[in-house]
């Protein structure tokens, strides 16, 4: 018998954001591939058709179950495309972990309006259509699990000007909490996790280039060194506890933030 009641046997995942920007692991990845060992059919969606492939392969490679949908999830004929998909070749949906997130740096003076809508749409926006998409059925079936992904960037200043997605990784937080709220006594839980610097393949693309280093390698270790824990954290140190949140094992767990951030929000506190 397991100590704690982890597992996600005869669960259905949807993950939005199940690819990853460049190869290796990035959090949705990670996370797709633990809760299929944790048992759970999981539903890799994600707009980047290839490498949502590749996690559906990875998840299947070790006898896993996992399909691939394609679509843009801050879409709303999309999602609920996506969604109509996932349920008719998985069933109903037991957890959403809605992973997807966008940003790009600067602050008030130069941020675009257009880059903060764009910010807004596919980091708060969506889960208001993709909780629209899971809700019902959860509520008839009186159980179900919504695992959010904001950042400490949503809870503190860490550094540089990241408006656009500061913003929206904030609101990220309060929405989780009004799910909870609202469906504590349908049997529903929703928490968000709260990543810090994590070493994915998108920080080749956006945060690197925030450290004057001279090489990729060289902004990660000026990163890491930011960290209380002289590392940043890995795509995996992320998944684990989106996989806790969304198992039994968190049962009495409603309306929280789970930071997963080496020690580095209470350096800003
Ligand atoms: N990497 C970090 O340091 C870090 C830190 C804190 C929080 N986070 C958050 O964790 C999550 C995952 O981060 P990551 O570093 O693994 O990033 P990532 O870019 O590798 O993963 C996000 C995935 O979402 C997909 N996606 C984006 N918009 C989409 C849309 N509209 N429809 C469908 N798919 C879409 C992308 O194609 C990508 O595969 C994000 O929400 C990010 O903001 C990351």
């Amino acid at each position: 018998m397991n100590a704690l009641p982890l597992s996600l046997a005869d669960r259905t995942v949807f993950v939005a954001g199940g690819g990853s920007a460049g190869p290796g692991w990035s959090i949705g990845r990670a996370a797709s591939v633990t809760y299929a060992r944790l048992g759970a059919r999981v539903c890799v969606v994600d707009r980047d058709a290839a490498s949502a492939a590749e996690t559906t392969a990875l998840i299947r490679a070790e006898g896993g179950a996992a399909e691939t949908f394609v679509g843009d999830v801050a879409e709303e004929a999309e999602i609920a495309r996506l969604f109509a998909e996932a349920r008719e070749h998985f069933g109903p949906i037991d957890v959403l972990h809605h992973n997807v997130g966008i940003g790009k740096t600067g602050g008030v003076l130069d941020t675009d309006v257009r880059d903060f809508d764009a910010a807004h749409n596919v980091n708060v926006r969506s889960l208001l259509l993709a909780s629209q998409q899971v809700l019902p059925s959860m509520v008839e079936r009186g159980r179900g699990a919504i695992v959010t992904v904001s950042s400490v960037a949503g809870l503190r200043y860490i550094g540089y000007p990241h408006l656009s997605y500061s913003v929206s990784k904030a609101a990220l937080i309060q929405f989780t909490r009004m799910i909870a709220q609202q469906y504590a006594g349908s049997g529903i839980r929703a928490n968000c996790v709260v990543p810090g610097l994590i070493d994915t393949p998108r920080i080749a693309h956006t945060v690197a280039k925030q450290f004057s280093a001279d090489s990729l390698d060289d902004a990660r270790a000026a990163r890491a060194r930011q960290v209380p824990m002289q590392r940043m954290g890995t795509a995996w140190d992320v998944a684990h506890a989106c996989a806790f949140l969304a198992s039994d094992a968190a049962a009495y767990i409603t309306g929280t933030e789970l930071v997963v951030d080496g020690g580095i929000t209470g350096k800003y506190a």
